[in-house]
This record gives C-alpha cells, structure tokens and sequence, in this order.
C-alpha cells in the first residue's frame, strides 16, 4: 500500500506531465539529439529534461545485436539504437498513436531496413521465437490505483495501474534474451522506489543500477535511473 498523501501528491504530478507531455491536437515535431523527431496526439513528447534523451545515451546497445524496445513512444530510442550500432531493433508499445509516431520517425531517419514498430502489451504480441541480446523499457513511473481509468494515450506513458504493467515486464525479460543478453529498466524519483523494489521482488527478479542522472522536469529536480535487471538467487 503506498503512503496516502505521498500517492495523492505523485497523482496530481501525473496529471500535470500528462498535460504538459502529451502532445497538441495535430502532428507536430520536436528536437531532441540533434535531430528533429514526429509526435501524432497522444505520444509521449520527450523533451529535454525528460529521461529519454539521458537513457538513449546511457544505454549499452549491443553491437551488431538485437535490441527491443518496449514502450516505444516516439522512437527516439529505437531509431537512436539503429544509427548506433545495433543490427535489428523492435519496437513495440501499447497505444496506436505511439506506434505511428515511431513509424514516422523510422521513415524519416532511414531505418526502415533494421527498426519494425508495432503494438504490443509489454511482451504480448511479439514473435515467441524471436530472441534479443537487449531488452529495454523506459517505464511508466507512477502508480496509478486499479479502478483508475485511462481516457488518453498520454496516460499510458506516465501511470501503470497497480504496476501490473511493470511487473509482467519485469517477470518476462529474461525470457526473451538470447544467451549472454541483459534486461534493463529505468526509474525515476517520481515513481515509488519502495514500491518498484517489492514489484521486482514479486517478479522474482532483483534491479542493480548500472547509472543516474538528475536533471530539472516540470519545475523539479528528478533523479533518473537506469536499472539492471538480475533474476533473483534464491
Ligand atoms: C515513459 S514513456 C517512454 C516513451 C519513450 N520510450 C521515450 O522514452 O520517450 C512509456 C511508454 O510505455 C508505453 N506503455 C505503457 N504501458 C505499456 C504496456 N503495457 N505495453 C507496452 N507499452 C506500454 C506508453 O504508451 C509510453 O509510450
């Protein structure tokens, strides 16, 4: 159970990124690393002082491997992967909007040939042979309550109800590794840490971070972290 009032506080923040990081009524572009990306309605607009651009560069991509990107959201990440070193990415999230804002940004970076974007619930609809030597997911953070419903795509990108969504990707990741791959999370001082750690826990697994940054998002200074997933010795 989270503290009431702290829950009460990440909820109202929620609702805040949510207004502030979803994007306006038609398609519209944004900046980020250098290169100007596409945004349709409904995805998450990953701006500087979000996580995104901190994660895509912490990441360690595997050279020439096979990356998959859950919670693709524009495509920053995926389309980042291929133009550094990976041979095939998939990327996959669970709003329409999303899937078509990566599919666009493929399109525009020329990668089309080593990024396939598509809808997918955490692992749900992906090829059951497919293997990678990277799993990723930049999560979304705040705990929402179960009965908590979702009326936008943007939601999907800052709440997860009851952390199911997190939880089913943390008891997954492994599966889909090839030998020797490596399983990563992110997390932020937005979210629940006390939380995350029980969820990992229940997922039989256990998160190491691997780095961290703090930077300012939405008049706040938020610690990002990326965390190494380890199944747990028990
Ligand atoms: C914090 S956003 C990150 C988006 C993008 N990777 C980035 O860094 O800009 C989390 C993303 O996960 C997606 N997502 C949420 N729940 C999901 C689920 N159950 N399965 C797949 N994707 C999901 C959201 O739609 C959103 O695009």
């Amino acid at each position: 159970m989270q503290n009431s009032t702290a829950a009460e506080e990440r909820y109202r923040l929620g609702r805040e990124l949510a207004d502030k990081l979803g994007a306006t009524d038609g398609p519209s572009t944004f900046d980020l690393l250098g290169m100007t990306w596409e945004l349709l309605p409904g995805t998450y607009a990953p701006r500087p002082g979000t996580g995104t651009e901190w994660y895509t560069n912490a990441i360690p991509y595997p050279e020439n491997g096979r990356f998959l990107e859950i919670g693709c959201g524009a495509g920053v990440t995926a389309v980042w992967a291929a133009k550094h070193g990976c041979a095939h990415v998939t990327a996959t999230d669970i709003t329409a909007s999303a899937v078509e804002s990566a599919a666009r940004n493929i399109v525009r970076h020329g990668v089309e040939d080593r990024v396939h974007a598509f809808r997918s619930d955490v692992f749900s609809d992906l090829d059951k042979d497919e293997r990678y030597d990277t799993v990723f997911w930049n999560c979304s953070v705040l705990e929402a309550p179960q009965e908590f419903e979702f009326t936008r795509d943007v939601e999907r990108a800052i709440f997860d109800r009851g952390y199911s969504a997190l939880q089913r990707y943390l008891r997954g990741a492994h599966s889909w590794l090839a030998p020797g791959g490596r399983a990563f999370v992110t997390f932020n001082s937005l979210g629940d840490a006390s939380r995350l750690h029980e969820v990992a826990d229940q997922a039989g697994t256990s998160l190491q971070p691997l780095d961290s940054s703090t930077r300012e998002l939405v008049g706040k200074e938020v610690t990002f972290k990326l965390l190494e997933i380890y199944p747990k010795v028990r």
